[in-house]
């Protein structure tokens, strides 16, 4: 068998895998006091997400990169939720994705914490509103329920 056949075959499974074990509803709630993340800021964060993100950490992210951690389940709940949110959101807009921070604007990384976040469990709201600075991040805090 060529080469290509086998790669591609290898390809073919290994999308099958993702979408069987895919994107399921987190089973935890996890909440977002003192702060909030906006529904249309969730719908746009999905698609920058895809651009900027899934290529390391996965389309649902779950990771494609042997040095990139989840962005879900467990990692998600030992990374994000013990840590003050602040932090995470710091390191993001400082060093992800790795050498290219440049080229994503502020509402754009606002937008795709607010869908990581809703991926994990947190309501969206129709006029609520993830901001754009560490500093407006530092009074908020995950819970999980
Ligand atoms: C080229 C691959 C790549 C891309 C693209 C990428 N990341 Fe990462 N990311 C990594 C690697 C590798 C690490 C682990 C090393 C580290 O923490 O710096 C990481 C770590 C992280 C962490 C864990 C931080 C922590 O300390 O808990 C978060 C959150 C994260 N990335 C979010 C993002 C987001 C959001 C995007 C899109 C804007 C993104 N990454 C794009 C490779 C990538």
């Amino acid at each position: 068998m060529p080469i290509r056949h086998i790669l591609q075959t290898t390809g073919g499974l290994m999308l099958l895998c993702a979408v069987a074990s895919g994107a399921q509803a987190a089973d935890k709630v996890v909440l977002l006091q003192g702060g909030s993340i906006g529904t249309a800021q969730v719908a746009a964060g999905a698609e920058a997400y895809l651009d900027n993100c899934a290529g390391c950490h996965g389309e649902d992210l779950r990771s494609v990169n042997s040095n990139a951690p989840d962005l879900r389940g467990p990692t998600f709940q030992y990374s994000w939720v013990t840590k003050p949110l602040e932090e995470t959101f710091h390191k993001i807009i400082t060093t992800m994705p790795p050498g290219m921070t440049g080229e994503i604007d502020p509402e754009t990384y606002a937008q795709i914490v607010a869908y990581i976040l809703n991926f994990n469990g947190v309501e969206a709201q129709e006029d609520g509103r993830f901001p754009q600075t560490a500093e407006e991040v530092a009074p908020m805090d995950l819970v999980i329920q």
